[in-house]
């Protein structure tokens, strides 16, 4: 959840600092509580480190602009031991004169036994961070060795936890020390420089050529070359390739915001995920799939496990993967599961969803699922993250970078992606609905054009958005995919626009939350097609007239044509007409673009929201 940045150029100049400041600009999504950089310069280690924003950093280094350099390396923060403070930012300083710099993103388990070994040697902290431990530590082996890789070597076979580790130290100007444990670690390659970076968006507008290390790896860059061992000491290669997106898909393209660009590039994000999926003899394939498809044909329980916004989408999977399997499908919020003794065995299929595939939470569900002998797959959309690479298969979903905290595109690209698994599983169960597979795939071919259409008119969602900056409280309703919809409106509106927002069940209300309802209380109701079965359509009418009855101003999602809400609702807004199950993909676009014009009405911080963090990494 923290973001890391190294340099290693040939020259002494700025550049050092700029391509740092430019990387943590792009990795700022990772965590903005604090941030700081460290230069290798002819006189040693100069730093600046800040809390609050990036911008407060900036400002530090306009007042006071560091020596030249070569080698540096920055750090974004999203604070997990000791507060959002100056003192605890990195980088962390250690060895005899403070001579290296070091920076951390995770958990470092131990730290407190490690701290007290330092502190009987006489060692002093500074902060109350984990990180400066490790600081202490590759400092105190680095006076021991001489050698930042071996000092690197020694120090990270005694940590325990989550780490990625980027060192520098003063006598040793152009090298840059790396090394990862279940968080991720990229090396640029540049000509006569490289990077490195938690992710390729740190050195994108630099170089596209990437080297993802493995689990339990050491990197040192210098300008001309890069290095990788194993923990173990022994030589090592990570997995080389070419990033194929580019800078400005890292930047706003013209959109106020990441997160209006990323609603808006939804279309995308389907059609891309879609891309690819069949092989010559029209038979669906998934990604990487290291289960035998025996195994899978036996799959009589799937398990979905993920956290917030990937946990509805697995919920709207879950009608449609049980309606064309016939498997039995349960999800469950992966913090939950890990703990809950779930019951699992080797013919249950464990699903993880992640934008991120860092999340830690989902990735501590993965590996207890693994250990209790199920098989996993993972839904992801970030290559090379350590949840995919944890689980035996992999189905990639293929939104591109999402930068807001906040995830939009990331969203739509996970349900498409579960139900082409479900189509999947369905075609190999050889089931009746696998007939169903070929057509459905041909409608989701025209979901994207849909979301086109609809996002052309969403006008009067943001006058609405508009007008209701001062509402306190807003409620969300939906039935059968419709209710993951009306909790993932109303997740969007808690964590935009700091309002009160609860999703419910449609059939609950009566049970409960009805007395919520008085007078003018903005209630969003997702109605279902009129084409679901078991007149579902008519049961959520039949609760608008119930809620608009007490008084609730009834905003209704409804597809187009459908004119039995006409005389329960204050507002309609319209979607193109789909068939049931696909129609989550777009109920929740308007949802998505009134939470996102309410927070900038609210002049909120639509891409930071405060408190959050794009990946959590931590339980
Ligand atoms: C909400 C949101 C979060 C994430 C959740 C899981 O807008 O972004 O609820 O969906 O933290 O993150 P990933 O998908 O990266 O595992």
């Amino acid at each position: 959840m923290c973001g890391i940045v190294g340099y290693v150029g040939r020259t002494m100049d700025d550049t050092a600092l700029d391509v740092v400041m430019e990387g943590l600009t792009r990795l700022e999504y990772r965590g903005y509580d604090s941030a700081g950089v460290a230069l290798v310069t002819d006189d040693g280690i100069d730093a600046e480190k800040r809390s609050g924003k990036l911008e407060n950093l900036r400002a530090a280094l306009a007042a006071r602009p560091l020596p030249t350099s070569r080698t540096a390396i920055g750090h974004t923060r999203w604070a997990t031991h000791g507060g959002p403070t100056d003192g605890n930012a990195h980088p962390h300083r250690g060895g005899e004169g403070d001579r290296l710099a070091l920076i951390h993103n995770g958990i470092i388990e131990n730290f407190h036994v490690l701290k007290k070994e330092l502190v009987e040697e006489g060692v002093e902290f500074r902060s109350e961070t984990d990180t400066e431990v490790a600081a202490k530590l590759l400092g105190r082996e680095y006076d021991r060795l001489g050698d930042l890789t071996k000092a690197m070597q020694v120090v990270v076979n005694r940590l325990e936890g989550a780490f990625t580790l980027l060192a520098v130290h003063a006598d040793s100007p152009g090298t840059v020390v790396g090394a990862r444990r279940n968080s991720p670690l990229v090396v640029g390659l540049g000509d006569g420089e490289n990077y490195l970076g938690s992710d390729v968006a740190a050195f994108i507008g630099h170089t596209r050529q990437a080297v993802e290390l493995g689990q339990d790896q050491i990197v040192t860059i210098t300008p001309d070359r890069h290095e990788v061992i194993g923990f173990d000491g022994a030589p090592a290669e990570g997995r080389a390739y070419e990033v194929t997106w580019d800078a400005a898909a890292a930047e706003k393209g013209g959109y106020p915001t990441f997160m209006e660009k990323e609603i808006h590039e939804q279309p995308h994000a389907v059609a891309d995920t879609l891309l690819g999926r069949t092989d010559e003899s029209g038979r669906l394939v998934l990604d990487e799939v290291r289960i035998s498809e025996e195994q899978l044909r036996g799959v009589d329980r799937i398990i979905i496990v993920a956290c917030g916004t990937a946990a509805y989408a697995g919920m709207v999977a879950k009608y449609a993967v049980e309606h064309w399997t016939r498997i039995p499908v349960e999800v469950s919020l992966a913090h939950e599961f890990r703990y809950c003794d779930p019951i699992v065995d080797g013919t249950t299929l464990v699903v993880s969803i992640s934008q991120s595939g860092e999340t830690m939470d989902t990735l501590m569900a993965v590996k207890h699922a693994s250990d209790l002998g199920a098989m996993t797959l993972s839904v992801c959309n970030t290559h090379g993250s350590t949840i995919p690479r944890e689980s035996d298969a992999v189905l990639y979903t293929h939104a591109g970078p999402e930068i807001a905290v906040a995830s939009t595109k990331a969203f739509l690209a996970q349900i498409t992606a579960c139900y082409i698994l479900g189509l999947y599983l369905a075609q190999l169960r050889g089931e009746t609905y696998a007939d169903d597979a070929k057509s459905v795939m041909a409608e989701l071919q025209g979901i994207p054009a849909k979301i086109e259409d609809l996002l052309g008119r969403m006008d009067r969602v943001v006058e609405m958005a508009n007008f209701m900056a001062d509402t306190r409280s807003v409620l969300f309703l939906g039935r059968n995919v419709g209710y993951p919809v009306a909790m993932e409106g109303a997740l969007k509106l808690k964590e935009l626009a700091y309002i009160h927002a609860e999703g419910f069940a449609a059939g609950e209300l009566k049970h409960g939350p009805i007395a919520l309802i008085d007078a003018g209380q903005p209630v969003f109701i997702v109605v279902p097609s009129p084409d679901t079965p078991h007149e579902l359509h008519k049961k959520v009418v039949s609760n608008i007239q119930e809620i608009r009855a007490r008084g609730a101003r009834t905003i209704v999602i409804a597809h187009d044509g459908d004119e039995d809400v006409e005389p329960y609702a204050n507002e309609v807004i319209r979607i193109p007409r789909c068939s049931p199950m696909l129609a989550p993909l777009l109920a929740v676009v308007p949802l998505q673009i009134f939470a996102l014009h309410l927070s900038t009405a609210k002049g909120l911080d639509v891409d930071q929201p405060r408190n959050l963090a794009k990946s959590v990494t931590v339980e």
